[in-house]
């Protein structure tokens, strides 16, 4: 098939997005693939209407990406495409939709309060510490309630510095999600779905050096450690598969996802999100777990690649 792979894009995501699509193309090249890239701009739609490639394999991140707009258009001109639908993916992308749908398929998931910036700006900092202090003991996280990459996130661990974390936060959506930080293990499992079925790849480990699995530890090599399979037992790791798919059927995910969770002491996972287009860089994790599993991603790539033309 003619594959064109879609990278780059508008959102915040944008040179993390190229750095995947480049990795998607060629890996699909090396494995004897008729690949093109190309950055979407205003001609996309002239472009795929005249060249009509037989798949869009889209490797964007972020909006338009995985906020199912791009999606749409290609529904709407009939080209098919790798990922999830446009409307499961604008449901996954927004967390705090997403955590009360996977809550609902019986996974755990943080308490939180979302947070529009009006509301933020009515209320003031100082009657939302209040409310914060009577829900909610322990560290928080602040983040974006649509983002990536960590972009606009923040731990808390110091009340008085929530809202320079809002403010940090509503610079990248205007709604901001405060969440209870649960402390344990952070594990992402990959979900490959080729046609026969979403099947979960081994969770990996993430170790940031620095403490915080920040935008510079996500994309410098050497400033996080990955454990592959993640150092948890078979019956802790059953339990974060489990909840992994419960995750990506509860938002009605397609072909390819990444599902985030912390495991706590008791060995409890807790779902944070799950990411309709993983990070598939020299650094992501979803790469590093499907070659843990054995997997040539050049073929994983077309197989997703041939399901969707199928
Ligand atoms: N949003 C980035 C790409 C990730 O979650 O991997
Ligand atoms: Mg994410």
């Amino acid at each position: 098939p003619r594959i064109l792979v879609l990278a780059g894009g508008i959102s915040h995501e944008r040179d993390v997005s190229l750095r995947s699509g480049r990795r998607v193309a060629d890996s699909l090249a090396e494995h004897g693939l008729s690949v093109e890239l190309r950055d979407p701009d205003a001609t996309l739609l002239h472009y795929l209407r005249e060249t009509r490639p037989d798949v869009v394999w889209p490797a964007l991140h972020g909006a338009s990406g995985e906020d199912g707009a791009l999606r749409g258009l290609l529904d709407f001109i009939g080209i098919p495409y790798v990922g999830s639908r446009a409307d499961a993916a604008r449901l996954a992308w927004d967390k705090p939709t997403a955590k009360t749908l996977v809550a609902r398929a019986g996974v755990r998931t943080p308490a939180s309060i979302a947070l529009s910036r009006d509301a933020f700006r009515e209320l003031g900092a100082h009657s939302i510490l209040e409310e914060i202090s009577d829900e909610f003991s322990g560290p928080l996280v602040v983040k974006p309630a649509q983002g990536g990459s960590a972009q606009g996130v923040t731990m808390v661990e110091d009340r008085s510095l929530l809202p320079r974390a809002m403010v940090d936060a509503y610079t990248y959506c205007d709604v901001a999600l405060i969440e209870q930080k649960i402390s344990g293990t952070e594990i992402a499992v990959g979900v490959i779905d080729n046609g026969a079925g979403p099947v979960a790849l081994p969770a990996v480990e993430i170790e940031p050096l620095s403490g915080v699995y920040s935008f510079e530890a996500r994309y410098n090599a050497g400033e996080t450690r990955f454990y592959v399979p993640a150092r948890i037992s078979e019956d802790v790791a059953a339990r974060a598969i489990e909840a992994a798919l419960a995750a990506h059927g509860a938002l009605g995910l397609r072909h390819i996802s990444r599902v985030d969770l912390i495991i706590d002491g008791a060995g409890t996972p807790w779902f944070l999100e799950a990411n309709v287009l993983p990070g598939l860089t020299e650094t992501s994790i979803l790469p590093q777990a499907l070659e843990a599993a054995g997997h040539d991603l050049g073929w994983v790539y077309h197989a997703l690649a041939e399901a969707a033309i199928a």
